[in-house]
């Protein structure tokens, strides 16, 4: 181990102000150059660390440190939070458990919560939990700034935007200024846009929440989570739960994530750009109806999406006539893989109503983009159009 990974110190060169998204990507959280080290230090797998004398760290036992967690937070932390030494990341075993780290954390018996009433299906669940600790749970729809409405009173604010799977987008500076103006908490789930998408720091909110599940890590092989937000209280309140609870990433998911990142630009920038040219195959077809992609101008959320976010993301939905009709679409695809999660290199594709958690029509797909030649993909699907019209 050199030092770089021994000790969490010796940060590598910082790279340029106005770097691009690529140049960031890829150098993100790097440790300073060891001689016959290599660039990214491979995955620490201990337990427990060579600890004689007082108990101090950075590296004591494994629940609460590990140096390949350290690299990986440095990474995230530069994507989320670009220039800020004020801010700091810590990752999670999943995006839920990410959630779940702010949630618990932060509210108390007798406190109020907003979440949206469109967010990831696994919210409500964490929405019956807080309310069996005694906290009230209000929700609105994304679309609209409605959850601008219950927040009277409100201790945080949960924002899901773009939402998953509706795609909606709500305006966060302007939720973030209202919670701010009677001292509530925002937290934004940024899962779908990624950091090289919306900042949410930047936007005004005290927390950028994810799922590094999805496109932050993009191969479909590893479950992270993590959550960037400014160094002081409410963060080590976060940083306590995560011991706590011990929601810990393996070493090897945590190297795994690093070494993904890498290509982040690369991926989000040909999946995005392959997402917006499938959005508009799919409007020229009379049996996709509710067609929602943030990134097209006349879709209802752009407007907003245009003004806070510089990628639009990797997933469109639709809706086809019924659910017979999306079962025959999704077998007759070929590139696609029907299955859940988003934001993999491989196109992945799903009726969302068959989980029964998301209210939405029967006939309704949600499309991850993955990074095949865009016309092999339109081609395909088209093709599955064709074929499951029958
Ligand atoms: C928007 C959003 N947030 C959070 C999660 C939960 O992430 P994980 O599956 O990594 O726990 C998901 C998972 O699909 C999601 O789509």
């Amino acid at each position: 181990m050199n030092e770089a990974t021994s000790t969490g110190a010796g940060h590598g060169p910082v790279v340029p102000g106005g770097a691009g998204d690529g140049t960031r990507a890829v150098r993100a959280g790097l440790p300073e150059p060891v001689k016959h080290e290599p660039t990214l230090p491979g995955p620490v797998f201990a337990a427990h660390f060579h600890l004689p004398g007082d108990p101090t760290g950075p590296y004591t036992y494994g629940r609460d440190e590990n140096p390949t967690w350290t690299l990986l937070e440095r990474a995230i932390r530069e994507l989320e939070a670009p220039g800020r030494d004020d801010a700091e990341t810590l990752v999670f075993a999943s995006g839920m458990a990410a959630i779940s780290s702010v949630l618990f954390s932060q509210l108390r018996a007798g406190d109020a919560v907003v979440l949206p009433d469109d967010g990831y299906q696994a919210l409500p669940l964490v929405g019956a939990q807080l309310e069996a600790y005694g906290i009230e749970v209000r929700t609105a729809p994304t679309g609209g700034d409605a959850q601008l409405e219950v927040l009277d009173g409100a201790k945080l604010l949960w924002i899901e935007t773009p939402s998953n799977p509706g795609l909606d987008v709500c305006d966060v500076r302007r939720l973030a200024e209202a919670a701010h103006a009677q001292g509530a908490l925002v937290a934004v789930d940024n899962t779908l846009a990624t950091p090289l998408g919306q900042l949410p720091l930047e936007l005004g909110a005290d927390f950028s929440v994810a799922s590094g599940t999805k496109q932050l890590t993009g191969h479909g092989d590893v479950l992270l989570g993590y959550v960037t937000g400014r160094k002081g209280e409410a963060m080590a309140a976060v940083r306590r739960w995560r011991k706590i609870a011990g929601a810990i990433p393996g070493p090897m998911e945590a190297w795994l994530a690093h070494r993904s990142i890498a290509t982040l630009q690369l991926r989000v920038d040909r999946q995005n750009a392959t997402a917006l040219t499938l959005a508009r195959a799919l409007r020229e077809r009379p049996e996709v109806s509710d067609l929602r992609y943030p990134g097209l101008p006349e879709d209802p959320s752009h407007k907003t999406a245009s003004q806070q976010m510089r990628r639009y993301g990797c997933v469109v939905s639709f809706t086809l006539p019924s659910r017979a009709r999306a079962d025959r679409f999704l077998d007759a695809l070929r590139l696609v893989d029907d299955a859940t999660s988003f934001g993999g290199v491989r196109s992945t594709a799903e009726r969302r109503g068959r989980w029964g958690g998301d209210a939405v029509p029967e006939g309704f797909v949600r499309f991850s983009v993955g990074a095949e030649d865009p016309a092999d993909l339109v081609a395909d699907v088209l093709r599955a159009l064709d074929a499951s019209a029958v």
